[in-house]
């Protein structure tokens, strides 16, 4: 990670998010409701709730990839621009990676970055994802834990100041799981800024920092995880802490 990732910058660190009054919807049906939310600049901040609450649109938002019908997102306290979404990195559930190998995936995501170190830098992101034995492989040919391994040490090749994960792990086997939130601690703690969309308790206790909890479109709760998950404030957190089916 670089020195310029760790840094605040003066006063203005894109990698703290401001949301006010934030709504959306889609087809004349109102999807999100209202969010005020801030964020520190660092962490892993959990996006958490049901099926349907929210949480996929919230992130596009959030990552610009979407316009929202009301309110406003701030990065550092000013409104996304292109350098600023440049800065930031997107992996879905569902990854489409190019047609080539494992390492021309990553060479390709290093070179937008115009970067002098790419041998380097590649082989550093083999050794993260684990892949280093399968650099010459087909991308696509990777199982489906390998395929989200390299989608995320390719989000990384970009030395993002913010990364978006939306459900990474949702079909993937514990050893996979495991693999990918050692890496979003690890990238945590060098300075960028994550936030995870997860329905998985497990995966929230164990990797964030905040939880925010999404019900319906509506913000129910933001509270530090250790809170979140022993005493939930709203009842629908504390519902779905619980195990309850929560509609
Ligand atoms: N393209 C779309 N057309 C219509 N409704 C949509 C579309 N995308 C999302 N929605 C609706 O918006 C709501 C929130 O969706 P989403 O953010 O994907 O939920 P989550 O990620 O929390 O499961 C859901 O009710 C979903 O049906
Ligand atoms: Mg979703």
């Amino acid at each position: 990670m670089t020195s310029e990732t760790r840094s605040s910058g003066c006063g203005s660190d894109i990698r703290q998010l401001t949301v006010r009054g934030l709504c959306h919807d889609i087809a004349g049906k109102r999807v999100l409701e209202n969010i005020d939310l801030s964020l520190q600049s660092q962490g892993v901040t959990a996006i958490m709730g049901a099926n349907g609450a929210g949480k996929s649109i919230l992130i596009r938002i959030l990552h610009g990839l979407l316009r929202p019908s009301g309110g406003t997102v701030s990065w550092g306290g000013r409104a996304m621009t292109r350098d600023m979404l440049r800065s930031q990195a997107f992996v879905p559930q569902s990854p489409v990676l190019l047609r080539r190998s494992v390492a021309a995936n990553l060479k390709f995501a290093l070179t937008l970055r115009r970067r002098r170190d790419i041998s380097t830098r590649l082989d550093a992101l083999l050794a993260l994802a684990d892949l280093a034995d399968k650099a010459d492989q087909p991308a696509r040919t990777l199982s489906g834990g390998e395929q989200q391994r390299l989608a995320l040490a390719r989000a990384l090749a970009t030395d993002p100041k913010v990364l978006f994960l939306d459900e990474v792990t949702a079909s993937l086997d514990p050893a996979n799981t495991l693999a990918i939130e050692t890496v979003i601690r690890r990238v945590s703690d060098d300075g960028t800024r994550v936030l995870l969309v997860s329905h998985d308790l497990g995966q929230g206790k164990r990797v964030a920092d905040d939880v925010v909890f999404l019900h319906r479109g509506r913000l129910a709760e933001h509270s530090p995880a250790k809170t979140f998950f022993s005493q939930p404030v709203s009842a629908e957190a504390r519902g779905y802490c619980e195990g309850r089916i929560v509609l």
